[in-house]
């Protein structure tokens, strides 16, 4: 008599409890194999068996377990948890995750951006901040930052700006034994200072991945039933406070330090949580933040000061669950800022509009064409249909149901929620002609940062740590071109970077030719400590 098969997982939590669950060893057809050392030969010694399928399959299935790493954010940490709209935020979206008490499952994945899937947890580097709500109405992915700014505002320097943080194409050398490629683009792309300051500031490397805060960082569009909106950023404060390390304490951590923090402060049911907030601005004022301030809402460079756009608590996320298999749960999660719901729309941001595009088709490179169907990239909505049909791994092809849209078709349409017409009226006042035209406000902020924010001790640490990078540079052209933009900032960062690093920089920006932005700037230098 055929022993019993061992039960098959019927659901995804099923295969997930399936740790020390007893079972019967089988080849991956089911058949039963009487033990997993156990080789089909000709003979005693003599060759082996090309019928033996137990063996050829777990060799074939051992030489395809990699898949592509996230060509960016490649090493990362994650955990599922709960949302909880302790405020809400009714009265401006139609969103159902708003809806004040509002509550649903989310996937969180944190990761460092640059470096491979084994480097280390402790780079200086910004750190990604993925969420994954699983609401009634589909899913909504924050895929941000722990950064409110950006290097860039033009979506086509992305590739070119990561690839000057992979090995050298001839070296092979990665960005610690030579900084030269990545000063190199930041010299010549001076919208990316803001973020450098904050980079290169005691924010740099933040102490694992609870005590850090999460940024949307581009603007969205809030909308309500009547096709109103709103512009938004949204904010992920962290509950557990800001920790951070200084270089020093960074080189003695272990790289997997992150992983280790995150897994057992959950394990030892100490659950970290951040809360929602959220800056608005009507279109009215937009226009006027933009004509009045120099704030363009589609240039994520920029911040929302706080005080003139003050934050508004929406809820709360907690992450109290950790991932019984970190490929299934973690690697395998496909975040996308195109995965929005009815009551939320991207801004026409160009950079947020490229990345519409860049992670569904990254997705579909990285885990197929279905990747929405693994089980944690699906959505929670029930009767959910369409017409996609096929594709490697469809594990839900939905049935007999037709795949076109048939002329009496079961399939009913949701009345809109809200108003697609009025969501999608062009909004051009605040539009910018090229680009990375570098103006006077790009420096605002960073010069507010130096010589505000950062007390004595920090500016001298900045000097140090910036320095320190910049010593693998090999043409000292690029530091007297990056210590330009410094002194655009304000001639204190210039005049202390020259004595640190022994190389005599550029008076300002004035004058200086860019290959990647236009030059609007027509002062030499901002004086000394002028805010
Ligand atoms: C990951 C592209 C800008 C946050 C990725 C991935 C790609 C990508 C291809 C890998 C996704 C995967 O394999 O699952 C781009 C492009 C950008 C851009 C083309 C600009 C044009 C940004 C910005 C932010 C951001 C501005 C933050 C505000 C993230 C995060 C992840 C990620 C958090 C990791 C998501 C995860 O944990 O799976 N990006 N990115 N990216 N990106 Fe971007």
């Amino acid at each position: 008599m055929a022993p019993k098969a061992a039960p098959k997982p019927k659901s995804y939590e099923e295969d997930r409890d399936a740790t020390g669950q007893s079972s019967i060893y089988t080849a991956s057809n089911g058949a039963p194999a009487p033990h997993p050392y156990a080789a089909q030969r000709a003979g005693q010694n003599g060759g082996l068996l090309l019928q033996d399928f137990h063996l050829i399959d777990l060799l074939a299935h051992f030489d395809r377990e990699r898949i592509p790493e996230r060509v960016v954010h490649a090493k990362g940490s994650g955990a599922h948890g709960i949302w909880e709209a302790t405020e809400g935020l009714e009265d401006l979206s139609v969103a159902a995750l708003f809806k004040k008490g509002a509550t649903c499952p989310v996937t969180a994945r944190f990761s460092t951006v640059g470096g491979e899937s084994g480097s280390s947890d402790n780079a200086r580097d910004p750190r990604g901040f993925a969420i994954k709500f699983r609401t009634p109405e589909g899913n909504f992915d924050f895929v941000g930052n722990n950064t409110p700014v950006f290097f860039l505002r033009d979506p086509a320097k992305f590739p070119h700006f990561i690839h000057t943080q992979k090995r050298h194409p001839a070296t092979h050398l990665g960005g610690g034994d030579d900084a030269t490629s990545f000063w190199d683009y930041l010299s010549q792309n001076p919208e990316s200072v803001h973020q450098v300051m904050i980079l290169m500031s005691d924010r740099g490397i933040p102490d694992g991945f609870r005590h850090m805060h999460g940024y949307y960082g581009h603007t969205i569009k809030l909308i309500n039933k009547d096709g109103s909106w709103v512009y938004a950023q949204l904010h992920a404060i962290s509950n557990q406070g800001i920790k951070t390390f200084t270089n020093e304490e960074a080189a003695t951590k272990s790289p997997d330090y992150g992983q280790k923090d995150l897994y057992y402060a959950i394990e030892n049911g100490d659950f970290p949580s951040w809360t929602i907030k959220v800056q608005t601005m009507t279109p009215e004022q937009a226009v006027d933040a933009w004509k009045n301030k120099g704030i363009n809402v589609h240039d994520l460079t920029h911040i929302w000061p706080h005080s003139e756009y003050p934050l508004r608590t929406v809820g709360k996320f907690t992450l109290n669950t950790n991932a019984k298999n970190y490929f299934a749960e973690v690697e395998q999660a496909a975040f996308s800022p195109s995965h929005v719901v009815p009551g939320i729309e991207p801004s026409a941001d160009p950079v947020l509009q490229s990345r519409l595009f860049s992670y569904p088709d990254t997705h579909r490179h990285r885990l197929g064409t279905n990747y929405h169907q693994l089980p944690v990239n699906q959505h929670l909505v029930e009767n959910a249909a369409n017409f996609q049909r096929d594709g490697p791994h469809a594990l839900y092809n939905q049935g007999g149901r037709v795949g076109y849209l048939a002329s009496h078709d079961p399939v009913q349409f949701a009345p809109p929620k809200q108003d697609i017409d009025k969501v999608h009226a062009p909004f051009v006042a605040t539009a910018v002609s090229f680009l990375s035209t570098i103006r006077p406000e790009d420096f605002n902020a960073p010069r507010n940062l130096w010589n505000k924010v950062f007390s004595e001790g920090e500016r001298e640490r900045w000097i140090k740590t910036v320095s320190g990078h910049m010593s693998t540079v090999q043409d000292k052209e690029i530091i007297r071109r990056q210590i330009a933009i410094f002194r655009q900032v304000d001639n204190d960062i210039g005049t202390r970077l020259e004595k640190a690093t022994g190389v005599k920089g550029y008076d300002g920006i004035k004058g200086m030719k860019f290959n990647g932005a236009h030059n609007g700037i027509s002062a030499t230098v901002i004086p000394a400590n002028g805010a």
